[in-house]
């Protein structure tokens, strides 16, 4: 996928997010033995072209992907030319369905015969599964399967090699609006790069900051972004619930615009060095100055009448939230509660504000497992586009197209063979 002249037992992978808000291109390599996962190369870009996951410019929007690429590469000192690119907006869709296959035959003979599963009928299966009808404007963008079931057993996470007479798979597929992803994908290929896999950010955010004990005893994964929440929701290992809703932390940045009659670059100052997602921590007696406007007197706000303003809608971006949430069906505890991550995430005393609206233990996701130059990349703002960047290797085996088998061996075992075709 990338020039290198490094090890061949390191795999370099890139990732593109295209937020609202900025643009960031990730450059990963990671260490086949180890699986340790090396930061290369990150770059960012302010984004203008892109709202809620439609792209209002798109000129500007190829710019600026290009901006975020051009700074990763210098970092990185390598040439990117393959990538995996995020997608949300509130066009992106989650489904669970089912499909169900036997397992070989019985050659016309009454006597019950046993056949070992191989990777084809778990192919067959999932096909099947993935077998709904779609508006014509909508495409499948993954096919994740949450557990098989062979005759009476459940709870299967690899069926090859067990044997059985019928073999059900239970997936969740995550579907988006076709020209929404086609957009994006030529805006990306506009800058001379192979776009090698279309994935939702939510997902991506989640791969980057989640542990197997959150995805296995079920946790909900919150990118709060700009102009849009991500919402992921992982049960015994596999996805339950996705959605995206249209709103993000921009909100807040606007109630403040409108409430301190300030502009939207003040604003989001303010809310950064001021804001408190809880009013009560922050205290009445510490004021601010606003930015003096045109001839006006200056005028002094206190932290607390700011936070009241934060608070608000926070609790109501939660809200929505919880109530996203309450959609799915969803019957068994969440032991682990929420990780919320995103640039969202970042605002003062989220984690207290979320425990109380929500009752549940409440983190912030950064992205783990990083070497390199984690100091910068560690922010919960860059998890989406590290989780990108991850997805060839440690992501994609969650999907169906597995046909190496569902390891991370298996994994780089397909992606060892890319390699060498460019070699
Ligand atoms: N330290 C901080 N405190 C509070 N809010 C913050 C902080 N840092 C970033 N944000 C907010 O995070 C948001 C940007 O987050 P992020 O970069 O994840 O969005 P995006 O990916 O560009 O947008 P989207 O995913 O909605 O398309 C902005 O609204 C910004 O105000
Ligand atoms: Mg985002």
């Amino acid at each position: 996928m990338i020039r290198s002249n490094r090890n061949s037992e390191k795999y370099i992978q890139a990732g593109l997010d295209v937020g609202s808000d900025k643009i960031c291109c990730a450059i990963i390599e990671v260490d086949s033995k180890s699986n340790i996962v090396k930061l290369l190369g990150i770059g960012t870009s302010p984004a203008t072209g892109i709202k809620k996951g439609s792209i209002t410019h798109r000129d500007q929007l190829i710019d600026e992907m290009d901006n975020a690429l051009q700074e990763a590469q210098t970092m990185a000192d390598l040439i990117v030319e393959k990538l995996s690119l995020g997608i949300s907006g509130s066009h992106i869709r989650g489904i669970n369905t089912q499909g169900a296959i036997a397992i070989g035959n019985n050659n016309g003979s009454n006597v019950p015969i046993q056949h070992e599963i191989t990777d084809g009928d778990v192919h067959r299966v999932l096909d099947l599964a993935k077998a709904v009808s779609l508006p014509v404007d909508r495409d499948i963008l993954h096919v994740l399967p949450q557990e098989y079931v062979i005759d009476t057993m459940d709870s299967i996470k690899d069926p090859v090699g067990l044997t059985g007479r019928r073999l059900e798979a239970r997936v969740h597929l995550i579907t988006v609006a076709t020209t929404a992803a086609t957009n994006l994908a030529s805006c990306a290929e506009e800058l001379g790069v192979d776009v090698d896999g279309i994935v939702y950010q939510g997902l991506a955010s989640s791969i980057a900051t989640l542990s197997d004990d959150e995805k296995n005893l079920g946790v909900i994964c919150v990118d709060i972004g700009a102009t849009t929440t991500d919402i992921i929701v992982y049960h015994e290992g596999g996805i339950r619930h996705t959605a995206t809703l249209e709103i993000g932390a921009a909100s807040i940045t606007n109630d403040i615009a409108v409430m301190l009659q300030v502009g939207i670059g003040d604003a989001e100052k303010i809310k950064q060095t001021y804001g408190s997602a809880k009013a009560s921590m922050s205290s009445p007696d510490l004021d601010f100055e606003l930015p003096a406007q045109n001839g006006q007197i200056k005028r002094k706000v206190s932290e607390h009448e700011l936070s009241r303003y934060v608070e608000a809608r926070m609790v109501e971006i939660l809200q929505l939230i919880m109530r996203e949430v309450s959609r799915a069906d969803i019957k068994e505890k969440l032991t682990y509660g929420m990780v919320l991550t995103g640039g969202g995430s970042e605002l003062k005393n989220l984690v207290g504000l979320a425990q109380e609206t929500i009752n549940m233990p409440v983190r912030v996701g950064h992205p783990v497992n990083l070497s390199g130059a984690v100091d910068v990349a560690s922010r919960p703002i860059y998890a989406s586009a590290i989780g990108l960047a991850q997805w060839k290797i440690f992501g994609e085996d969650l999907s169906l197209i597995q046909k190496t088998g569902n390891t991370f061996k298996g994994a780089m075992e397909k992606f060892k063979k890319l390699v060498k075709e460019f070699f």
